[in-house]
């Protein structure tokens, strides 16, 4: 770097390029934490955030607080300052029931002495209330709620969460605008954060919630980036120095939205108290499958006019309400602590539980996921525990309630032989999983190799459940993968509640599973570390199931994203002769996969002009309509699983537009823009098995 440049101001084409480059960043980053809707893939987004870097490293001097670089960087807090809210954050009082509802509506209608009203509705995210300064449309400082009338300053750590625009878009600003909304984790996020906690040997995170308040009170704000933390925008403070020109609530939040502030796109208005309560059913339907956690919906009276003339009783506004959800989470008390053994062996404590009704079921059992946590949670028999079921995820012991726990209370150990077969238990040195070595001798593990290689992401045999398999299996029908594919009818059958109808489908189903493909076979075979996307890579990279058997571990090792210890794993598993016999009997019973010449994998990121592009890798789909048998969640999962983007809406980025039973608007705005239509379940995983495979005219037509 020229230090004589460093100090002064960069040319007007560099100036220029500068400002364009922020422009560009800020709307890519709000097009994907946003909107959910990206433009560009991430070596692109990466490119250009290079190519600020590099013009601001060489002109310091053009930084400026909301340049996207300045996300991250601040050096760790000593201690939080304290920020006095000049507009107090308050709460909200509660409903728990209709009535209450009912009676706030009530209480609105007579305080305003009308018949009926308008009301905007929202989700009550369960999350973290921030404020957020914008002077000149600049974000200057974040601040927590504190006790709401003082804070803790946290704006370098709500520098790095994306979604919160450092400048707010439009112009005619108030001169000060203070935002106020909900800081939170995507649940989809705390997944991947307790994986990563558990692949480290640390503890698991209760909630979102929590691991949301720990990343937002971390002293190093380089430790909360690497938490992805989200926001909602859910009102405003204090405004001054110019308008917010809006008469309601609703067109405020349309507004915020504007001006790229992320804001719920669950929001109505709705009138009265059939409005009102119609709308805490629809959401708490849906409350499994948002993505993040909310413990109820608010209601607030839309008219600001209305909402002024109304005001507040002690800590609380008149106007708004939040109406709550059954909670999450619920105290029980453990019964036993059974361990079960999984497909690889591995040996899951699990509670049994008091029955207790929790997130919209009656819960009765809870993972306590291993042996370490187990220790670190202290969870014994007999003791009152917090459990939580959030979403479709397995029940989870999150804490015990030590002051409850009655004397005596056994220590929890973890058996030293399998409680199914009993083997010897191991475990390995850097893993969190003890596992029964009994391999297939083990029934429980022959159970699950079963289930699992008749998943539907692997041989896709349907009707094939958990029921069945036992009798398989503890009848001695199926000792291995391949005996189900000599199974007769007679012996289906003879199973318990087996009519001949059923026997007969199930029958065919097996039948039917036999023509497969390379990459659901490897993936079926449920060799360790060995998932859908390794099982996808490694049939493409050999093309035929011989070559992968013969492949030593330095070729194998040649395949992308297979590292020395997914090669060990494969090498481990086709050096078994019994592995071996079960494929050939497979082979011999007519499970049968078209074999290939192998293929190099295609790049990432965007090809050059005139090569083929991956039919799936890289490509963006639409959903619309019902689908045969999966539900919108599992198409996109399946989707995203293959390496392609599911977005909401079609425009001329879409690539494909998949259309089941019933398909909408979407359909026609594809056929108008000439998109790709995918028009049934079955192509569409005809389609993803494809992924890869970037064939010159790949595209259907
Ligand atoms: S409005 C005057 N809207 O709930 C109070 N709050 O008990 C203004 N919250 O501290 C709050 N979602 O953290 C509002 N859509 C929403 C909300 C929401 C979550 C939280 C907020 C507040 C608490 C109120």
């Amino acid at each position: 770097m020229n230090v004589g440049e460093a100090a002064s101001a960069p040319p007007a084409a560099v100036a220029a390029r500068i400002a364009a480059l922020r422009d560009q960043l800020s709307h890519h980053l709000y097009r994907y934490h946003v909107l959910d809707d990206p433009e560009i893939g991430d070596a692109d987004y990466d490119r250009l955030f290079a190519e600020l870097q590099a013009l601001e490293a060489q002109w310091p001097q053009a930084v400026t607080p909301d340049s996207p670089t300045q996300r991250v960087g601040a050096a760790p807090a000593v201690d939080f300052a304290p920020v006095a809210h000049r507009v107090p954050m308050l709460s909200l009082n509660n409903a728990f029931d209709d009535a209450d509802a009912t009676a706030f509506d009530r209480r609105v209608r007579e305080a305003l002495g009308v018949e009926t009203v308008a009301y905007a509705v929202e989700p009550k995210f369960d999350g973290l209330a921030v404020s957020l300064l914008y002077v000149d449309g600049v974000f200057v400082e974040g601040a927590t709620r504190g006790d709401g009338t003082t804070g803790e300053n946290v704006t370098a750590n709500l520098r790095t969460v994306a979604a919160i625009p450092l400048r707010l878009a439009g112009d005619a600003l108030p001169r000060r605008l203070e935002v106020r909304g909900e800081v939170l984790m995507l649940r989809a996020d705390f997944d991947a954060l307790n994986a990563a906690q558990d692949a480290r040997g640390d503890k698991r995170f209760a909630n979102p919630r929590n691991a949301a308040a720990g990343a937002l009170r971390q002293l190093d704000a380089r430790v909360t980036a690497a938490r992805r933390l989200t926001f909602f925008a859910y009102g405003l403070g204090e405004i001054d120095g110019g308008d917010v020109p809006h008469a309601t609530h609703s067109a405020r939040m349309a507004w915020l939205a504007e001006r790229r502030l992320p804001v719920a796109r669950d929001r109505a208005v709705v009138t009265g108290v059939d409005g009102l309560l119609r709308w805490y059913r629809e959401i708490g339907a849906r409350r499994a499958t948002l993505p993040y956690d909310i413990d109820g919906v608010v209601y607030k009276v839309d008219d600001l006019a209305a909402q002024a003339r109304l005001g507040f009783v002690s800590r609380a506004p008149r106007f708004a309400i939040a109406h709550k959800y059954p909670p999450q989470e619920a105290e029980t008390r453990v019964r036993a602590i059974d361990v079960q053994v999984g497909r690889t062996g591995a040996l899951t404590p699990v509670a049994r539980l008091d029955p207790v009704f929790v997130g919209g079921v009656t819960v009765t059992n809870a993972t306590l996921h291993n042996e370490d946590e187990v220790r670190r949670k202290d969870v014994r028999v007999g003791d009152t525990v917090v459990v939580r079921r959030a979403g479709d995820v397995i029940p989870e012991v999150v804490a015990v309630r030590m002051e409850h726990r009655p004397d005596a209370a056994p220590l929890f150990t973890m058996p030293a032989t399998c409680p199914v077969c009993q083997s010897a238990v191991a475990r390995g040195e850097d893993e969190a999983a003890s596992r029964c070595t009994g391999g297939l001798y083990c029934s429980a593990q022959r159970k699950q190799a079963l289930l699992h290689f008749a998943s539907r992401r692997a041989l896709d045999i349907e009707g094939l459940g958990e029921k069945l398999v036992d009798q398989l299996v503890d009848g001695g029908h199926v000792r291995t993968l391949a005996d189900l594919f000599t199974l007769d009818a007679a012996t289906l059958g003879g199973l318990e509640r087996m009519a001949a109808k059923s026997a007969a489908n199930l029958h065919a189903a097996i039948d039917h599973a036999k023509q497969t493909t390379l990459a659901r076979l490897v993936h079926g075979l449920g060799i360790r570390n060995v998932g859908e996307a390794t099982a996808r890579d490694l049939a493409r990279h050999f093309g035929s199931l011989d070559a992968l058997m013969a492949a030593p571990v330095e070729q194998l090792a040649e395949v992308p994203d297979v590292g020395p210890v997914v090669a060990a794993s494969l090498r481990a598993f086709f050096d078994e002769p019994h592995n071996v016999e079960v494929i050939d009997a497979l082979r011999a019973a007519g499970v049968h996969w078209p074999e290939g010449p192998p293929a190099p994998r295609p790049a990432t990121s965007e090809p050059a002009a005139g090569a083929a592009r991956d039919p799936v890798i890289g490509r963006t789909f639409v959903l619309t309509g019902t689908l045969a048998t999966l539900t919108r969640d599992a198409a996109k999962a399946r989707i995203e699983a293959a390496g392609g983007k599911v977005t909401g809406s079609v425009s001329k980025r879409t690539d494909y537009v998949v259309a089941g039973e019933a398909a909408g608007t979407k359909l026609e705005t594809a056929r108008t823009l000439g998109i790709a239509v995918i028009d049934s379940e079955a192509a569409l995983l005809a389609l993803l098995d494809r992924a890869g495979s970037a064939a010159p005219g790949a595209l259907p037509a």
